[in-house]
């Protein structure tokens, strides 16, 4: 079994194509928890090469971050695999995306080949989920999380593509999609790992995605991927705890810290019945409060960039 990863806020994860160096260098401004700097799909092939170029260039001009960072790579078995593999390990981000993810294989061809390179364990293999396959075997592939060599830390819905390949569409795409969405945020709890929501392709309809926000937040998604910066801010907030529950989380943990409840299973509180459990998720939620209020203050980023 892997030690798990100390909390990270993962609230706000916004992809930056490696063919635009500026919103590259934009992104490291930001509010964001974390950036995916991206040599798949928002790269056309003929600039394949030169994003790679601009992802070294980058990593050199910025060796930290206090976002977290992921280079999201094209699939090993194609043309730009091996070098995008080795671009990204040689620039050693937090983390390697890797898209539709569907077999075991997937995960242990790209570990194998970073283990000839001596990659170190704390960097990790997160896995796209956008195809019916992926979707259908998320609870299994999220196991494999306890099997060192596989490195897979978090799981990455891609509803774009998933919705291309089953044929869901429209206006209420997401509606009918549900069932699968909660599969993905399923399977990734059951194997203990981060689980990240879909992106909002209408940048301009802010009402729209502090809806789509709220509704991930709910579903139990640990934070969003985006596209543009102006929608930081809205992840941001819908993925923090709010003010609420962050109280209610302090009364739950000073009940049972008091001397008469040690030990007790369950017990009453403002006419509720509160167990254990909900002890163990109120300290949960206080450490992500923790965790995130360190984050904020760790940097002063653009929360709301025009
Ligand atoms: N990350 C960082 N900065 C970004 C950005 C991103 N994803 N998208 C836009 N910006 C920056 C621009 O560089 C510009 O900065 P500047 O004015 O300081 O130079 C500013 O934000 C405003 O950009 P804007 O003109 O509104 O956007 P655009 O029309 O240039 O680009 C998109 C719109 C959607 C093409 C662009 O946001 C994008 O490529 N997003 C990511 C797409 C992606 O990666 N898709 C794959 C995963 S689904
Ligand atoms: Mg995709």
């Amino acid at each position: 079994m892997m030690t798990a990863d100390p909390i990270r806020p993962r609230r706000s994860v916004l992809y930056v194509p490696c063919d635009r160096p500026r919103a590259m260098e934009k992104a490291e401004t930001l509010a964001c928890d974390a950036i995916i700097f991206d040599l798949e799909d928002a790269v056309a092939p003929d600039a394949k090469a030169a994003a790679r170029e601009n992802l070294r260039t980058h990593f050199r001009a910025f060796r930290q971050s206090t976002a977290e960072r992921i280079v999201r790579i094209n699939p090993l078995a194609s043309d730009f695999g091996t070098e995008d593999l080795l671009a990204a390990r040689g620039c050693r981000p937090d983390a390697i995306l890797l898209p539709k993810v569907e077999d075991d294989t997937h995960l242990l061809d790209v570990s194998d080949a970073l283990a000839q390179t001596d990659a170190p364990q704390t960097l990790r293999l997160w896995a796209m989920i956008e195809t019916a396959r992926g979707v259908a075997r998320a609870a299994h592939l999220a196991s494999l999380s306890s099997i060192g060599p596989y490195r897979l830390g978090a799981f990455v819905v891609g509803t774009n593509d998933l919705f291309k390949e089953t044929g869901v569409n429209g206006p209420d795409a997401r509606l009918y999609a549900r069932s699968w969405l909660m599969q993905v945020v399923l399977g990734a709890r059951s194997g203990g790992i981060a689980v990240l929501d879909g992106v909002f392709n209408n940048h301009a309809d802010l009402e729209g995605l502090a809806r789509a926000c709220a509704e991930g937040a709910a579903m139990g998604f640990d934070g969003k991927t985006l596209i543009h910066p102006v929608q930081i801010g809205a992840a941001n907030a819908a993925f923090s705890p709010s003010a609420d529950s962050l109280t209610a989380a302090r009364q739950i943990v000073a009940a049972f810290e008091l001397p008469e409840n040690a030990g007790k299973g369950v017990i009453a509180l403002d006419g509720r019945m509160v167990e254990r459990l909900h002890f163990q998720q109120a300290q949960a939620l206080l450490a992500k409060a923790v965790a995130i209020a360190a984050r904020e203050t760790d940097n002063n980023r653009d929360t709301n960039p025009s």
